[in-house]
């Protein structure tokens, strides 16, 4: 019986997957990857956890083995595994090339993308690259580490959401492991809706940068739309869940964890504090972002519960709180 094209990529990814693993154990594998995880703190039993692995130096390491094994050209290029070079495409090279790997699993544990980190400090290659859309890897519905995560995040009902693969890496080490990453990009519905078979609840703990702030809120009310309920995390000035964990120790970072997470409502006015105490229209434009986050609620009876604590937190009339509720609601109409 012919294999579905389907099955055919998730087979030669599964090989990637193995080549990559395999790789670390080669000399080159062992003192530039194995070596760059170890010093990221990252254990030999967490590598195997989450497929790690390296790809050598060179444009044809895999796509030799890869055609060796009988894999097709085409296969490995739809398989996002290879590329076409630029004006002969009918020459082919290696997508991922002397760098980290971090395999990218689907729901149920198998290989469908790749993301590859750099291991210099060389400001002009990007620091990662990663696997193209593909028939089996759509970037929109994927959360990295959601195959590991899945049973802790149903046990525990609550799903932390960071930037990054090493974060998610991370914080499973520090015992962790109801955690998974948007990968950078920004978060979609369909990754919501894949939280939302596990968990109602979402703790974002994007890095603490201006970026990361952004994507937080921009995050949050994307969360607040799909009926989650909401908290988030401020990591000071420059860290991001892994580094700040790795600075502060296990057992700090947890204690972190529990005392700065906050509602969306403490989190807006958090990134205003001071700011807005003693002037006026500084303090109406936190009411208004607040309210607007209200407003993204689908059920009437949850935003009227942080309606009354918008109230109370920034001292304002409950009825006007309503009143711009209204308001707003009435324009999204
Ligand atoms: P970060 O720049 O915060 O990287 O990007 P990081 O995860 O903290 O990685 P380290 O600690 O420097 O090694 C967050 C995520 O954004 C995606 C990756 O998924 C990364 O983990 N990203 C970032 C890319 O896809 N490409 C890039 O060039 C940079
Ligand atoms: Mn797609
Ligand atoms: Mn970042
Ligand atoms: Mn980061
Ligand atoms: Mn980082």
């Amino acid at each position: 019986q012919a294999q579905s094209e389907r099955e055919s990529l998730l087979i030669a990814l599964g090989f990637a997957r193995d080549f990559f693993v395999k790789n670390l154990n080669t000399p080159e594998g062992k003192s530039i990857g194995l070596s760059y995880f170890k010093e990221r703190g990252f254990s030999p039993a967490i590598i195997e956890k989450f497929d790690l692995g390296f790809a050598l130096d060179g444009w044809d390491n895999l796509l030799n083995a890869a055609k060796k094994a009988g894999f097709s050209e085409e296969i490995l290029l739809k398989a996002g595994l290879v590329l076409q070079k630029e004006g002969d495409p009918s020459r082919i090279y290696d997508r991922f090339r002397n760098r980290a790997i971090f395999t990218i699993h689907n729901i149920s544990g198998k290989p469908i993308a790749f993301g590859a980190r750099i291991l210099t400090k060389d400001k002009n290659q990007p620091k990662y690259i990663n696997s193209p859309e593909t028939p089996v890897y759509h970037k929109s519905d994927v959360l990295y580490g959601m195959f590991q995560a899945k049973k802790a995040i149903r046990d525990l009902d609550n799903c932390y959401l960071v930037e990054g693969y090493t974060d998610v890496v991370s914080m499973h080490l520090s015992g962790i492991e109801n955690v998974v990453a948007s990968s950078g990009t920004s978060l979609t519905e369909g990754q919501i809706k894949l939280i939302k078979r596990f968990t109602d609840q979402v703790t974002v703990l994007y890095d603490g940068d201006a970026a990361g702030i952004k994507a937080s809120l921009r995050g949050i009310d994307l969360l607040l739309e799909g009926g989650l309920n909401v908290k988030a995390v401020v990591f000071p000035e420059g860290e991001d869940p892994d580094s700040y964990s790795r600075k502060v120790g296990t057992e700090a970072f947890q204690t972190y964890l529990k005392e700065q997470s906050k509602d969306f409502i403490g989190f807006k006015i958090g990134l205003f504090k001071g700011e807005f105490s003693r002037d006026p229209i500084r303090k109406a434009e936190v009411i208004r972002e607040v309210i607007l986050s209200i407003g993204k609620i689908p059920d009437p009876i949850v935003r009227s519960v942080y309606a009354k604590e918008a109230g109370v937190l920034l001292d304002v009339d409950e009825e006007i709180i309503h009143a711009e509720l209204n308001k707003s609601l009435l324009k999204s109409q």
